[in-house]
């Protein structure tokens, strides 16, 4: 990796700074402060993503943290598996799977929500790509090691219905690894069938068309049967 390179994975801890962040972020994003009040206390807080029938997502420079809010009552249920999810997925990554908590907020105007908030993890895959920060054969084996993950999780009854780029994220506190966000989320409460797993698969697939990276079909194949194989631990 060359120093340019270094020194922007040493920007992306998560002590990264709040122009760090909004480097990274999308071109689209909103971008607008706003102050929520969590739990009480006011928190300055940027907009980053606002899908006003769905979630809107905040980033807290203060405090290095996300907040995903549902922005109605049907989607908490929804949020809270997300966060079940997400809990699973950082066990795999980091062992720290208490970062990740549903929290009471209240936006000036619209009432007491549900959030998820969470650590700033670190890059995600689709910043890697689109600022081309590192190799493909990099970003690939990121995207198959987040398959792998997926597949564990799969396993745990949580299906990741949407491995888009931006939902996979390098944990750079740690450097231990792939954290899974933003499950849509479907709980299966019974041991998954195969559809499960070829459902998550040609998710996969797909995402991998759309952003130029090489799924390995043989991996793929291997990391299901193991996943099948394997004891409840993984
Ligand atoms: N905990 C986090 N750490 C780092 N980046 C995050 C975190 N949560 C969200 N992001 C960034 O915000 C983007 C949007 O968040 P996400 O939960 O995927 O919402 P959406 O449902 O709008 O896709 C992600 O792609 C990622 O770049
Ligand atoms: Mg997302």
């Amino acid at each position: 990796m060359s120093t340019e390179k270094h020194k922007y994975f040493e920007h992306l801890s998560p002590h990264t700074t709040v122009e760090g962040v909004m480097a990274l972020l999308t071109p689209t994003v909103l971008q607008r402060r706003e102050t929520l009040h969590v739990n009480g206390e006011p928190i300055s807080t940027l907009l980053v993503k606002d899908n006003t029938s769905q979630f809107g997502v905040y980033f807290d420079p203060t405090h290095q943290q996300w907040l995903k809010v549902a922005n109605s009552l049907g989607l908490n249920r929804r949020l809270a598996l997300s966060c079940d999810a997400m809990k699973s997925s950082l066990e795999f990554s980091c062992g720290e799977p208490d970062e990740v908590f549903i929290t009471e907020v209240e936006i000036e105007g619209k009432g007491l929500r549900h959030a998820l908030r969470m650590p700033h993890f670190g890059v995600s895959l689709d910043n890697l790509i689109r600022h081309r920060l590192v190799s493909k054969r990099e970003t690939d084996a990121i995207y198959n090691t987040a398959y792998l993950y997926a597949m564990a999780l799969v396993r745990r009854g949580f299906m990741f219905s949407d491995p888009n780029p931006g939902n996979i994220l390098l944990h750079n506190g740690t450097g231990k690894g792939i954290v899974l966000i933003d499950f849509t989320n479907t709980h299966i409460n019974c041991i998954p069938v195969q559809s499960c797993y070829d459902y998550v698969t040609r998710g996969f697939v797909d995402q991998s068309h759309k952003h130029g990276l090489t799924f390995d079909e043989e991996i793929a194949a291997l990391s299901r049967q193991t996943v099948l194989l394997s004891s409840d631990k993984i």
